[in-house]
């Protein structure tokens, strides 16, 4: 299969169904994204997929064929550059597992909110946990990157 991962183009041999992440890790090389549950629950695994966020470890490679992916390595526009400063900024990460997944996710927010509130930070966000409870600096960050977007 082709896949199209951060703008270049991949040859792959796998199964239909073999879930994204691995093929992004294992055969790709992009360790960045994370496996946690493997379930769809804990948000570790977050790509885009056309620029939707998406759990890597339960979407299927056949399902990204002829599609954008992007992965942490991958986020390069203004958008990401603002998240990136204020993850920064805020001191956010603590052990730093869950966080690339929370950096798409919040990016993948702000490019469809310019202005979130808090019921938008906290609904866009609420698929991805963090066991070091970074919560509230992750909260403090995307509002601190809407606003250095204005
Ligand atoms: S590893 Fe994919 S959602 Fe947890
Ligand atoms: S920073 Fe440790 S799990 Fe989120």
């Amino acid at each position: 299969m082709e896949l199209k991962v951060n703008g270049k183009t991949f040859n792959v041999d796998a199964d239909d169904d073999a879930p994204l992440l691995w093929i992004v890790r294992d055969e790709i090389g992009l360790t960045g994204t994370k496996f946690g549950c493997g379930k769809a629950l804990c948000g570790a695994c977050t790509v885009h997929v056309d620029g939707v966020p998406v759990r890597s470890c339960s979407y299927p490679i056949a399902a990204a064929v002829g599609k954008e992916i992007t992965t942490i390595e991958g986020l390069s526009d203004k958008t990401a550059i603002a998240v990136q400063k204020a993850w920064v900024d805020n001191h956010v990460p603590q052990c730093g597992y869950c966080q690339s997944g929370q950096i798409m996710s919040a990016v993948a927010l702000l490019r469809t909110n310019k202005k979130p509130k808090d019921s938008d930070i906290s609904g866009a966000m609420s698929g991805n946990i963090c066991r070091c409870g970074t919560y509230q600096r992750i909260s403090a960050a995307i509002k601190q990157a809407a606003e250095s977007l204005v």
